[in-house]
C-alpha cells in the first residue's frame, strides 16, 4: 500500500530503523489539526513491511476520530513496532525509538498499545518527552481500563435513552463478552444500575473472579450462546470483528455497545446492523475513556477532571444517534461525520494568525 497512491490522507509517515538493535519502526501522522498527534505504540510480529504499514495507518487515522470526538485538543497517530515483543523488546530498542518520537519534536506523543506496558514507555521517556501512559511512579495515570469502563457505561445509557425513552438499564438483559480489564469494571456499574448481566469469557479466571465476585452474573458458554440468547445490549469487550456476517443475522440484542476497538468486521456491516434494526453506538466514541485518561496526564493526571471528560460520551453518543438519524445514515457514518466536522472547524482556527 502506498500512502501516496492511496491517497490515505495522512500528513507524515516516518520509517525508523536502528540496525544494532533491530528496531523497525513506523509512525503515522494522520492530522495534527486539533494539535499533537497522540496515539500509542503497538509491538507485533507483522508478517510483512506492508502489513505493519497498513495497521499504523489505519490505526492513527482511526485515532484522530476518536481524539476529535472526545474533546481533545490533540490529532491523531499512532506507531508500529515490528517485531516480537517477547523476543525482541530491549532497553536499547525501545530507547533508540524514544529517540525518533523525540525527533518529531511533539508532532506526535506516544503511549502503550498492545504489545507495549506503562514499565516500557518509562524506558521511552528516558529518550524523549512525548509519552504519556507512564507508570504511576512517574506520575503517570495508571490503569486506563476504569475510565473505558466507565465512558462504554455512558455510550450503552445514551443509546438506551436513544432506543427505549430511558438511559436507565434498570431490569435490561445485557451481555458482556470479556471479563478482562474493561468488561469487569462494565459489569460492575451495570448491575449498580440494576441490569441483569450475561456474560462469556474463555478465561477460567475471568468466570471463577465472576462466580466470586458477582454471584448473581448468568455465565454462558460462548460469544455465540451469548449472542443468540434473550440479551437486549450487547457489548463486545474482548477481540475486534464482533459484528460481522456470521454474528450480525443472529444477534438477538437491539443495542450494541462495547469497549472492543474495530467492532465492524468490514465495512458494510453497519448496514447490516441497520437492516436488523440494531442500534450500534460506534466503538470509537464508546471506547475514548481510555484515551481521555493518557491525554489527562499530559496536564498533569486529575481523575475528576478526566472522570467528567469521559462522561460526555455520554452527550456525544446521543448527538451522533440524533445525527444518524436526521441525516438518515448509519451511527458509524454520523461519527466519522462530526469528527471531520470538529477537525475542519477547529482546525481552521490556525489560520487566524497571533501576533508572536
Ligand atoms: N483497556 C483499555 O483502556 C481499552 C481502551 C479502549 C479499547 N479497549 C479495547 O477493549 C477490549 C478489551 O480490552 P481489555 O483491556 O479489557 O483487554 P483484556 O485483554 O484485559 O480482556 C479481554 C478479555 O476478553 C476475553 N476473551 C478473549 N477471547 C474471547 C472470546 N472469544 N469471547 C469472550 N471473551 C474473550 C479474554 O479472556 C479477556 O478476559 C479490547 O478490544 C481493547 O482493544 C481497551
Amino acid at each position: 500500500m502506498g500512502v501516496f497512491s492511496a491517497d490515505t490522507g495522512h500528513e507524515q509517515v516516518v520509517f525508523c530503523q536502528d540496525r544494532t538493535t533491530g528496531l523497525k519502526a513506523i509512525i503515522g501522522v494522520y492530522s495534527t489539526a486539533l494539535g499533537p498527534a497522540l496515539g500509542g505504540t503497538r509491538f507485533y510480529p507483522y508478517a510483512s513491511e506492508e502489513e505493519a504499514l497498513h495497521d499504523v495507518l489505519e490505526l492513527s487515522r482511526g485515532m484522530a476520530y476518536k481524539n476529535a470526538l472526545a474533546g481533545l485538543d490533540l490529532g491523531g497517530g499512532k506507531a508500529v513496532i515490528w517485531g516480537d515483543p517477547v523476543l525482541d523488546k530491549t532497553e536499547a530498542l525501545l530507547r533508540a525509538y524514544g529517540r525518533f518520537v523525540q525527533s518529531l519534536n511533539g508532532r506526535y506523543w506516544t503511549a502503550c498499545d498492545v504489545g507495549t506496558y506503562v514499565q516500557d514507555m518509562d524506558v521511552v521517556a528516558r529518550e524523549t518527552r512525548f509519552v504519556t501512559g507512564r507508570s504511576v511512579e512517574h506520575g503517570g495515570a495508571g490503569d486506563s481500563s476504569i475510565l473505558t469502563a466507565w465512558g462504554v457505561f455512558q455510550g450503552m445509557r445514551a443509546a438506551a435513552e436513544h432506543r427505549w425513552g430511558s438511559p436507565s438499564l434498570r431490569g435490561r438483559r445485557v451481555g458482556v463478552a470479556g471479563l478482562g480489564k474493561v468488561g469487569k469494571y462494565l459489569v460492575a456499574h451495570l448491575l449498580e444500575d440494576g441490569a441483569e448481566v450475561v456474560a462469556t469469557d474463555p478465561s477460567e479466571a475471568a468466570i471463577a473472579w465472576a462466580r466470586q465476585t458477582h454471584p448473581q452474573i448468568t455465565l454462558v458458554g460462548d460469544v455465540q450462546e451469548l449472542i443468540t440468547s434473550d440479551i437486549e445490549v450487547y457489548a463486545p469487550c474482548a477481540l475486534g470483528g464482533a459484528l460481522n456476517d456470521d454474528t450480525v443475522p443472529v444477534l438477538r440484542a437491539q443495542i450494541v455497545a462495547g469497549a472492543a476497538n474495530n467492532q465492524l468486521a468490514h465495512p458494510g456491516v453497519e448496514k447490516l446492523l441497520a437492516e436488523r434494526g440494531i442500534l450500534y453506538a460506534p466503538d470509537y466514541v464508546v471506547n475514548a475513556g481510555g484515551v481521555i485518561q493518557v491525554a489527562d496526564e499530559i496536564e498533569g493526571f486529575n481523575f475528576d477532571r478526566a472522570k467528567l471528560r469521559a462522561t460526555k460520551i455520554y452527550t456525544t453518543t446521543k448527538q451522533i444517534l440524533e445525527l444518524a438519524d436526521d441525516e438518515g445514515v448509519s451511527p458509524a457514518t454520523a461519527a466519522d461525520r462530526l469528527a471531520e466536522r470538529r477537525m475542519a472547524e477547529v482546525g481552521r482556527l490556525q489560520t487566524i494568525r497571533l501576533p508572536r
